[in-house]
This record gives C-alpha cells, sequence and structure tokens, in this order.
C-alpha cells in the first residue's frame, strides 16, 4: 500500500511528517507515491499565517473527486490547523470524506485511528489538550540526509501577540538530555552529517525540568559526541539568548557559525506590543557579544510587517535595525491576525496597501544586502555539505555552514560528503563554482 504525506509550515512540522511516514510504515504502508496512486494522503497542517490555513483548505477541497474514485482511500488532516479550536469540527463540516482528524499532540495515535477508521467505517475526530510524556517512540523515516531532524523541546510558553504556536503546540516541555543525545549518537553512527536540534525556543530547554540541563549544557554534549558532522539549532529566542550559547559555539568546530535569532521589528514600541520581552538595544547587544567570541559567525532573522498600529516611522527603524545588523538572510512576513491572540483584537489594524507597501520595500532591502555578501564570496573556498543531486544537469546542490546554497558541476554520487566549493558567482543566497577537494 502506497501514502502520500502534504506537509505545511515549519521544520517542526516537516520532522513530524517523517514520523507520521514512520507510524504509516508499520500499519504496512509502505512506498511514498504521487498523490494519485495513494491508499492514504495525509494533510500536516499549519496555521501560523492566513495564507498557510487557505493552501491547506484548498488542497484538501481538490481531493473530493479523488475520494469518489477511490473509495478505500483514506483522507487524515492532521497538525497545527486540525489543533486550533472549532477546527477539526469545521474541516469534518466542510469536507465529509475526511476520514480523520487528529492533532499535535496525538500524532503518535495516527496508527491506531487508521486501523478504528477500517474496522468500523466511521470518522475519527480525536483532538487533546496536551501531550503525554516527550518520548513518541516513533521511528521516523528520515528523508532528508544527510540532515538529520531532532526534537529537544515541544511547545512554547512565549505567548508573542500576534502568535497561535502557543495554543496549538501547547504548554513547553523539554525532553530528557538522555534521550535526546542517544538519538543523536544513533544518527552520527548511521552516517548522518548533519544534525538540527528543534525547539520554538531552543534557549529555556531546561532537561527534565529538575536541575536537568541548560541548552548551553546540552549543545555541548551533543558537539562532543564523536564523529564528522554538523550541529544546527533553532529557533532562539533574543530574550534568552546567552554568552553561555556563545562560549560552546566558540569551542566547537562542529556547530555553524549561524545562529537564527528572529528580531520581529526593530521598534521597541512595537516589541513590546508583540510582547517579546527584549528591546532594539538588547537585541544589537547579543549580536555583539555573538560577534565578539565569533567574528564569522552570520544571523539570520524573522521580521513582521504591518503589526497592528505600526507606524511608517516605525517600520523604518526595522529598516534601519535591517541594515546595522547586516542579516545574512531574512524571512519577511506580513502580519496575519490569528483568532485567539492578542494582536488579533488590537485597535489599529493595518490596511492591505499599506502592509503590501511596507514589506515590499522591506524585501527589497533585505535582498539587496543578501545579495551583497554573497557577491563577497566570489573568489573565496567553502565547505559544502552536498544534500542533493539534480540528474538532467548533473548538479549537486548543497549547503554551507551559514545556510548559503551552493552548486556545482559533479558526475559521481557525492550526496552526503563534504566538497569545498571555489565560488565563481553568486546569486541570491546561491553560489556557484567547481568542487576543489574533499575535506580531511
Ligand atoms: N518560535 C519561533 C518562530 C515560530 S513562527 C520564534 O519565536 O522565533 C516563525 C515566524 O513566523 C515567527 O518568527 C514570526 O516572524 C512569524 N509569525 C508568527 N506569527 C505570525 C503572524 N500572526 N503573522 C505574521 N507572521 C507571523
Ligand atoms: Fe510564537 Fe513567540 Fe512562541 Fe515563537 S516564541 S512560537 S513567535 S509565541
Ligand atoms: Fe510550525 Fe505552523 Fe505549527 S509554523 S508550529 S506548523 S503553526
Amino acid at each position: 500500500m502506497n501514502y502520500h504525506i502534504v506537509t505545511y509550515g515549519c521544520q517542526m512540522n516537516v520532522h513530524e511528517s517523517e514520523k507520521i511516514a514512520g507510524i504509516l510504515r508499520e500499519k504496512g504502508y509502505e512506498k511514498q507515491s504521487p498523490l494519485e496512486e495513494a491508499d492514504i494522503v495525509v494533510f500536516n497542517t499549519c496555521c501560523i499565517r492566513e495564507n498557510a490555513e487557505n493552501h491547506a483548505f484548498g488542497n484538501i477541497g481538490a481531493l473530493k473527486k479523488l475520494k469518489k474514485q477511490k473509495k478505500h482511500l483514506i483522507v487524515a488532516v492532521g497538525g497545527c490547523m486540525a489543533q486550533e479550536e472549532g477546527k477539526a469540527q469545521l474541516l469534518r463540516e466542510k469536507f465529509p470524506f475526511i476520514d480523520i482528524v487528529f492533532g499535535t499532540h496525538n500524532l503518535a495515535k495516527l496508527g491506531e485511528y487508521v486501523e478504528r477508521k477500517k474496522t468500523n467505517k466511521k470518522a475519527v475526530v480525536e483532538i487533546v489538550p496536551e501531550r503525554e510524556g516527550t518520548e513518541d517512540g516513533i521511528s521516523p523515516v528520515r528523508t532528508s540526509y544527510p540532515n538529520a531532524w531532532v526534537n529537544i523541546m515541544y511547545g512554547c510558553n512565549n505567548f508573542c501577540s500576534y502568535c497561535i504556536v502557543p495554543y496549538v503546540r501547547g504548554r513547553e516541555r523539554s525532553r530528557r538530555a538522555e534521550d535526546i543525545l542517544a538519538e543523536a549518537r544513533a544518527l552520527v553512527q548511521e552516517g548522518y552529517k548533519e544534525i538540527t536540534l528543534l525547539g520554538q525556543n531552543v534557549n529555556s530547554y531546561n532537561g527534565d525540568g529538575r536541575g536537568g540541563m541548560s541548552f548551553a549544557q546540552l549543545l555541548d554534549a551533543v558537539a562532543s559526541i564523536e564523529g564528522e558532522f554538523r550541529l544546527r539549532f533553532m529557533t532562539s529566542h533574543p530574550k534568552d539568548f546567552n554568552e553561555d550559547v556563545a562560549a560552546v559555539m566558540q569551542k566547537h568546530a562542529k556547530i555553524c557559525r549561524l545562529l537564527h535569532l528572529p528580531v520581529q521589528s526593530g521598534s521597541n514600541r512595537i516589541l513590546s506590543l508583540m510582547n517579546r520581552r527584549y528591546t532594539r538595544e538588547k537585541y544589537l547587544s547579543e549580536i555583539a557579544l555573538l560577534k565578539r567570541y565569533m567574528p564569522d559567525c552570520e544571523v539570520t532573522t524573522d521580521l513582521i510587517v504591518g503589526f497592528p498600529t505600526e507606524t511608517e516611522e516605525e517600520f523604518e527603524e526595522t529598516l534601519s535595525l535591517v541594515k546595522e545588523v547586516g542579516f545574512a538572510s531574512a524571512f519577511t512576513f506580513v502580519y496575519s491576525p490569528r483568532t485567539g491572540t492578542k494582536a488579533a483584537q488590537m485597535e489599529g489594524q493595518i490596511p492591505e496597501e499599506v502592509q503590501k507597501d511596507r514589506i515590499m520595500r522591506l524585501v527589497a532591502l533585505v535582498n539587496a544586502q543578501t545579495r551583497e555578501k554573497s557577491a563577497q564570496y566570489i573568489g573565496t573556498t567553502v565547505e559544502i555539505l552536498c544534500e542533493d543531486y539534480d540528474e538532467k544537469k548533473h548538479f549537486y546542490i548543497g549547503r554551507d555552514c551559514y545556510g548559503r546554497m551552493g552548486y556545482f558541476q559533479s558526475e559521481t554520487n557525492r550526496v552526503g560528503e563534504f566538497v569545498m566549493l571555489r565560488v565563481t558567482k553568486a546569486n541570491g543566497i546561491s553560489l556557484y563554482g567547481n568542487a576543489e577537494e574533499k575535506r580531511g
């Protein structure tokens, strides 16, 4: 039997889709297939912005015809959108052909739900308010070799006023350090060359909560695992980023010289309305600290424009912050009101045309900076970890430690290898060149 999973949203969700694939394999769905050939289709949804939801609604709706032709096809919808209050019912009303709705906390039970659906034919709609424990016992079907994602914590306690994540992912729960370390060790032994530690706010990792490891200690322990691999982590929150983490990064060459530190806005008034609990000045002092430890460290970020009441001057403070920090790259978003969050009820929502104007100006600035940074690579040599191969063009695609994409021509299979790339051309975050030699 075949399965097809459609994933929306962040890396956390991408990794959870790997877990979903693991569960489906155990239930006899052995092969990943195109949609038309699938016996089960799972939508792993996201609700961070309205367009993420619209996208999922459109794709689920489009399945109606296939479901009519193929009676045995099982359609399951899970993830953050399904976990949103009232959404499970809405989904079933809008698309009565959905067989299973499950949330973020009970993903591990999907296998059981599939069985239930098959035996008594009735739709299964199950949403639970909190996750039980931190170990789900699932062996994921990893899809991103040579990279492997490892959850270090679930949920979020921060309640940034615009954000729905704390409502759909529940309270923060850290996994035990020994469980994380065992998983990471096994991955290195299996030959994974890059490990990315995942959490909504990795800096508030607190072991098992009873005097367990801090994030800096955990990072140190994972980086101390023997073997050749790179280590990344995301996401860090500026309110909790600290010197200990910078010191551990400096200590280990394995840890990428890259920090994803979402700033959201350059205006202190907006940051306070967003409930981010840091100021522009604190953010800048953290960047300075990081550069003191590692002058070559790059920073990437997330930015939101058009938050309620944001004035032109406040938006310009975001532009000036982008110039001041010189981000290696940035994800830019138009503020999207999310039902149930504080910001959605604030007065002074910004008109769409003003939001559009601001996002265009911000994107132009970010892109210009990214291009400028990439141009500085020309003539230098960077280490690329090969991740993918374009069969037609015999092109290898990899990434450097700073998140830049690297492309080079090669006839042999080099996925999973570290390659030195002599950069001859740059475009956006992409670098092109020739492979020079193998590392080590
Ligand atoms: N936990 C991470 C990010 C989670 S969501 C953190 O705290 O940084 C990823 C990004 O989506 C956020 O950093 C933010 O920039 C953006 N985002 C979240 N909610 C949003 C909303 N309602 N409208 C627009 N962008 C949003
Ligand atoms: Fe959302 Fe803020 Fe939590 Fe990030 S830290 S997930 S932006 S509430
Ligand atoms: Fe991720 Fe979207 Fe959920 S960004 S945590 S999948 S709301």
